[in-house]
């Protein structure tokens, strides 16, 4: 029996070495020709990669090699080789690429940024607990009270409405995670923190992320001028978020009532009544700010532009609101299985631009897929744009079409394009359930409050709707002006 054990470990270590080596002698994927030293560097896009990939795609297929700043890069435009890699080859591409900037500006213990380890896997499971349908009843009334009053926020002031979606989306997440009330100053500086995130992740943008050998040099040497920006991003990242976690604590010590992520967690992790450490609470509550408001202010802005270009879609949607509420109330989370269209309206939105239109991983070691070799290391960029723009899985991918998402009798209709946009596998987005609930409420209580109007141009003419995004990690559209007009007849305006 022992002798068997022996022979069966050998042999499972003897197939892995043997894997591991086939796959080394196995050619890259193809890619455009690179040159010495600098690779691919002078032809990579920068606006809209996304795009450009698919047009690359014609020539090289869906998976792309790219050599760029010291490192492998792997395009993946296809939904199939996505679930392959980060579902069935889970564990191996758990990972996120190194980036040296992430440490520098404080971010390494962010559980975006974390190595799949123990404590990241605790972090995102104190997450997952805090924010999913079973908590709703705890946070499911306040984000509708709170979504209300966002309309009538609006209603007086409808040209400050990114103002009004800002402050709402910071304060419901605060309030959520360390149960505090949040200010103008916390707000400005949670944005703050939010851009100097999305500036450390562009890539090719630091010099210490292709040389990471310059950490070494002194900050007075040519060229280290980010290690200044740097220091600056991380002391307004930790004060943003160790301020309202001691304050958290305090009122947990001093018995004072507050609910949320972090009191609730504490007061176990207090009395050792918890599985969780605080370090690991710490990694849960400072990854949400950036993570959570970014995408859903973006996914929010698509919404808003979308309404207006497309009134038709608008109309319907509004109609099978009315049809629920009879305009006797504001829409709530209750009424969601109710609204079909509203669902492919959401559904659409989320397909139509992808907010994370890329998303990147790492494998552990290296891989061989359709014979092809991805080394260890490599940066593997899952093209969620492409994957959501595949005519083969949405026909007409370019045109703004709810209804294939409607149920056909009994068949399920499109793909569900969120399968794509919250990611896969180990890494899938953990705030899922919260930002399906929040962009829910935000879309059925807009629509049911205001109609969304194009602004009227100097002949007195609705201007024409320009659909244009911006290139970066978290995709938005360009700063644009609407109408909102106030439906008439609605519950909780007059
Ligand atoms: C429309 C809203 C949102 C979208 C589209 C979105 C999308 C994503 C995507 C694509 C990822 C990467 C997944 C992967 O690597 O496979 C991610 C990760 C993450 N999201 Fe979201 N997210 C949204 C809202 C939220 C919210 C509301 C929260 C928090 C309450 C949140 C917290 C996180 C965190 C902490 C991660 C990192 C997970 C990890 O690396 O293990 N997100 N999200």
């Amino acid at each position: 029996m022992f002798a068997l054990g022996i022979c069966s470990c050998f042999c499972a270590l003897a197939l892995a070495s043997w894997a591991v080596a086939r796959s080394r002698r196995l050619p890259l994927p193809p890619g455009p020709p690179r040159k010495f030293w600098f690779g691919n560097e002078e032809i990579l896009p920068w606006v809209h990669p996304w795009k450009e990939f698919v047009i690359w795609s014609k020539t090289f297929g869906p998976l792309i090699y790219l050599y760029a700043f010291g490192r492998d890069i792997l395009i993946v435009n296809e939904a199939s080789a996505a679930t392959d890699l980060l579902e069935t080859k889970s564990t191996l591409y758990a990972r996120r690429p190194t980036r040296s900037m992430v440490a520098l500006t404080g971010r390494k213990d962010n559980i975006a940024f974390m190595d799949h380890n123990e404590r990241q896997k605790k972090a995102r499971t104190l997450l997952q607990g805090a924010f999913n349908p079973r908590a709703q009843k705890s946070w499911g009334p306040v984000l509708e009270e709170e979504t209300t009053n966002l309309m009538l926020q609006m209603a007086q002031s409808p040209e400050l409405f990114k103002q009004h979606i800002r402050r709402y989306l910071g304060s419901f997440i605060t309030r959520f995670t360390y149960g505090t009330k949040v200010d103008d100053v916390a707000l400005k500086l949670g944005d703050e923190i939010s851009v100097h995130t999305q500036q450390a992740l562009r890539p090719g943008r630091w010099l210490a992320d292709t040389i990471p050998l310059v950490l070494y040099l002194p900050d007075w040497f040519p060229g280290m001028a980010f290690k200044g920006w740097a220091r600056d991003a991380r002391t307004k990242f930790i004060e943003y978020t160790a301020r309202p976690f001691q304050e958290a604590r305090s009122s947990v010590l001093n018995g004072t009532e507050t609910r949320g992520m972090v009191p609730d967690a504490l007061s176990d992790i207090i009395t050792g009544a918890s599985k969780y450490k605080e370090e690991e609470l710490v990694s849960a509550a400072s990854s949400i700010y950036t993570a959570a408001i970014e995408t859903t202010y973006a996914v929010f802005m698509d919404f808003l532009i979308l309404m207006m270009a497309h009134q038709d879609v608008q109309q319907r949607a509004y109609r099978e609101i009315t049809s629920v509420t009879e305009s006797t109330r504001q829409p709530l989370l209750s009424d969601m299985t109710a609204l079909p269209y509203i669902d492919a309206v959401i559904r659409e939105v989320h397909r139509f631009n992808p907010v994370t239109p890329m998303i990147p991983r790492s494998p552990v070691q290296t891989d061989s897929y359709k014979g092809y070799r991805i080394p260890q290391d490599t940066w593997v960029m899952f093209n969620i744009w492409a994957m959501t723009h595949d005519a083969n899985i949405y026909p007409d991918p370019h045109k703004f079409l709810p209804e294939r998402h409607l149920p056909l009798g009994h068949e399920s209709s499109a793909k569900d394009p969120r399968d794509f946009t919250f990611g896969f596998g180990k890494r899938i987005c953990p705030g899922l359930s919260l930002a399906n609930a929040q962009i829910f409420l935000f879309v059925v209580q807009f629509l049911a409050t205001f109609e969304i109007r194009p602004p009227l141009g100097d002949d007195g003419n609705e201007e024409e709707v320009v659909m244009e995004y911006t290139s970066s990690f978290v995709s938005l559209p360009l700063p644009f002006k609407c109408r909102l007009i106030p439906r008439s007849g609605n519950a909780i305006l007059y």
